[in-house]
């Protein structure tokens, strides 16, 4: 891995048995992390929602549906480690309307939670997935409200399939892993750039308002100006960053060729509850929560100086949601940063997550590992400007948010 290249999955490496990840330019050890049932299952999705446009027929059958089925009014996370969404009708200014969403991704970390809030405003949602990297368990709780598509967004009739009678596609789908893109950059070419492809053709063939790409703050690669603006030139390193900005300019592309409106989101180091803290390329977030709550310590590469802008997923939630409203010049076939603005070393993340967890271990430093960048921050001028996106949720209510939520997973695993 060259210098410079900021995402939140970088190679991984080995340590005396112990796998070590190199996450948003650090490795932790996971020995010792538990794999087990998410209390995402507990979560109570019903609707009691306000319509203020009040004459939107298919958020009126969809309700009809649920309440057929038994929801009960929503009444919010059973559990308190899982992420409360504001309420729509808090923010008058956007989301007038329901709309019949695809998420492509829906069972993987960010793309459920955008399932989450969506079904939570009352709006009509399908997933579309092949749980390459994605858990079942993570729809667990909605099966009974979303319409799943198994299949591949390789296959242009599957997606077609998936994105038929849909207003807007939230477009999560993708092989995320640095890593994998270096061992086989022909699979992740295939994903993630053809399979956007193939989003954007059938969204374009049957008719979608919007598509909203999740993109990555990889694609700025080895530029090292800070914070990072959506108008600095784009230098990726890996495979995975090179593919994330050729799904980008495709998106550019099909709305100056074709008309389909696009709006691109540029993810920094995202994270919160139902990301798989076992996964190979798991970020930092979850590694130190599960190793603090076990009371052991993680490994920092480096000095733990190194800073991030870590983004509680809650933002990025937010960030698609404007990205697949907002109206005005600048918006359809632009890219924004979807983040916090600020950074925080590893080493105030470290002291965050100790004390949240109640561990009294220090960190075990290792050497610094060539080719991490040191620094990561968006600008995030551009978002505020343009689609009215302000972050919802602190690092620290992020961070609170998510020991919680891994508690509570870890206390289910105790109790079965
Ligand atoms: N998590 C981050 O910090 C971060 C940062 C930058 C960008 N992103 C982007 O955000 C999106 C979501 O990432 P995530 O962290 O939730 O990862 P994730 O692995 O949890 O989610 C990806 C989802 O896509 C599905 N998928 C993969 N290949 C597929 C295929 N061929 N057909 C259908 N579905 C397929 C997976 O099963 C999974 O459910 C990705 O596009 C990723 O590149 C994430």
């Amino acid at each position: 891995m060259a210098a410079s290249e900021v995402d939140d999955r970088e190679p991984a490496e080995a340590d005396a048995g112990a796998p070590l990840l190199d996450v948003g330019g650090v490795l932790v050890g996971t020995a010792g992390a538990h794999r087990v049932a998410h209390p995402a299952q507990d979560v109570l999705v019903g609707v009691d929602r306000s319509d203020p446009s009040g004459n939107v027929a298919h958020a009126q059958e969809a309700r009809a549906r649920r309440s057929r089925r038994g929801c009960g009014p929503f009444t919010g996370p059973r559990r308190s480690g899982l992420v409360a969404y504001p309420r729509r009708d808090a923010f008058p200014s956007i989301l007038c309307s329901l709309m019949r969403a695809l998420v492509t991704g829906g069972g993987g970390f960010i793309g459920s939670h955008i399932v989450e809030r969506l079904l939570g405003d009352g709006h009509d949602v399908r997933v579309l997935d092949n749980f390459a990297t994605g858990r079942r368990e993570n729809l667990l709780a909605f099966t009974e409200d979303v319409d799943l598509v198994e299949g591949d967004i390789q296959s242009y009739e599957r997606v077609h399939t998936a994105v038929r009678d849909r207003d807007v596609v939230f477009h999560q789908a993708a092989l995320p892993s640095v890593p994998r893109s270096i061992q086989d950059p022909l699979t992740s070419n295939a994903v993630n750039v053809i399979g956007t492809l193939n989003v954007l053709l059938a969204a374009r063939d049957s008719g979608v308002r919007r598509v909203v790409y999740a993109s990555s703050s990889s694609v700025y690669g080895a530029n090292p100006a800070l914070p990072k603006r959506e108008d600095l030139p784009t230098l990726p390193i890996s495979p995975y960053a090179v593919a994330k900005l050729a799904a980008e300019s495709y998106c550019r592309s099909f709305t100056e060729v074709y008309g389909l409106e696009t709006v691109a989101l540029r993810y920094f180091n995202v994270f919160g509850p139902r990301q798989d803290p076992l996964s190979q390329y798991s970020a930092v977030v979850p590694l130190f929560i599960t190793k603090l709550l076990d009371g052991e310590a993680p490994t920092i590469f480096g000095d733990g100086e190194q800073s991030r802008d870590f983004t509680p997923v809650a933002n990025v939630v937010e960030a698609n949601l404007r990205a697949a409203e907002a109206q005005g010049d600048g918006v359809v076939g632009c890219v924004f940063n979807a983040a916090c603005g600020e950074r925080y070393t590893l080493n105030h993340l470290f002291g965050e997550i100790r004390e949240l967890a109640g561990a009294d271990v220090e960190p075990s430093y290792a050497p610094p590992r060539l080719g991490d960048v040191k620094h990561s921050q968006a600008d995030i001028a551009r978002a505020r400007e343009h689609l009215g996106y302000e972050p919802l949720v602190t690092l620290a209510d992020g961070l609170r948010g998510c020991v919680e939520f891994y508690a509570a997973v870890r206390e289910a695993a105790g109790s079965r």
